[in-house]
């Protein structure tokens, strides 16, 4: 299945967060969407699922128009939106919560299939979601996604705040969609390891996107120092420590910033939840790479 965003522009109010901002999705692929606080990465995800009406620009799926559809219908063609935050009901129990992943009649198998995933809320079935631990929460929100087989599953911030074993438990499960089918459209805190895994990658800052490409391109511009790096606390991200100079392909895939670059400070808007959540995050957990080129 092939998700296509073109020419979004959207915002809150009189306020406009994005403008003419084209992705894609394409079948079988991981698709990285990074950027710093306040880029407006959320918002572009609440857009693709049908949350927020565009102002202008379409939403296709495997060039269907699905531009204006609300998100239950969004829901049904196969958009799986992970949220910010513990998608769960938290006065449900596990087995509640799983049983409302699937489709009428198929409430079985969709409990066995986020078992499957996570054979932890095997053993918490009976327990009320909103008392388990935030990975074990995370676990059951991310095994909606599986247990529906989305073929398309957007995931925003979801190894926020999580202990580095949950969060490499959760990467392993992103692989796990992938091989079953999904594409995977990824907002993550932990750059390096999203660069990892990921196929392509888009930059969003102030907005717009200002790189869109693979990963190893990525990493021989100093996009990674001056949208990834400091400027989102994320201090693990080093992977343009010691940027090259741009090869002319990666130069031409870089798309015109013109002030994003000079604002970026004023759009750093973390919360101080986030904040913290973010200072926790082990900077191991992102190995300095070697620029492809
Ligand atoms: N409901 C809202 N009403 C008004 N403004 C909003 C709303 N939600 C977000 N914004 C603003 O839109 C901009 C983009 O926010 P968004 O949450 O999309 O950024 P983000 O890239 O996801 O940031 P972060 O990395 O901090 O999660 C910010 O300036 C934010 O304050
Ligand atoms: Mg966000």
């Amino acid at each position: 299945m092939r998700f296509e965003l073109s020419g979004i522009t959207a915002g809150y109010g009189d306020t406009v967060v994005l403008r003419d901002v084209d992705l894609v999705v394409p079948g079988g692929t991981i698709v990285a969407l990074l950027g710093p606080n306040g880029a407006g990465k959320t918002t572009l995800l609440r857009v693709a699922s049908g949350l927020l009406r565009p102002r202008k620009g379409e939403i296709a799926v495997d060039g269907e128009d699905f531009t204006g559809a609300h998100a239950e219908v969004l829901a049904k063609a196969g958009i799986c939106h992970v949220t910010e935050g513990r998608s769960v009901f938290p006065g449900m129990t596990v087995r509640e919560n799983l049983r409302m992943f699937g489709a009428k009649g198929q409430e079985s198998e969709a409990q066995e299939r986020a078992v499957s995933a996570f054979p932890k809320l095997g053993q918490r079935l009976s327990q009320v979601a909103g008392t388990m631990s935030g990975g074990e929460q995370q676990m059951l929100a991310l095994s909606r996604a599986y247990a529906q087989r989305a073929p398309i599953v957007m995931l925003d911030e979801v190894s926020m705040g999580l202990a580095p074993i949950v969060v490499d438990e959760i990467f392993e499960f992103f692989h796990r969609l992938v091989a079953e089918g999904s594409s995977l459209l990824l907002v993550e805190q932990y750059v390096a390891k999203a660069l990892d895994i990921a196929t392509n990658v888009y930059v969003l800052a102030r907005g717009r996107v200002v790189f869109r490409g693979e990963p190893a391109e990525l990493a021989g511009t100093d996009l990674m120092e001056r949208y990834l790096g400091t400027e989102t606390g994320h201090q693990g991200a080093a992977v343009g420590e010691e940027p090259a100079a741009p090869t002319p392909a990666v130069a031409a895939k870089r798309v015109p910033a013109k002030r994003a670059a000079a604002r970026q400070t004023s759009a750093k808007k973390a919360t101080s939840r986030k904040a913290a959540a973010k200072k926790a995050a082990p900077k191991r957990a992102a190995a300095k790479r070697t620029p492809a080129r």
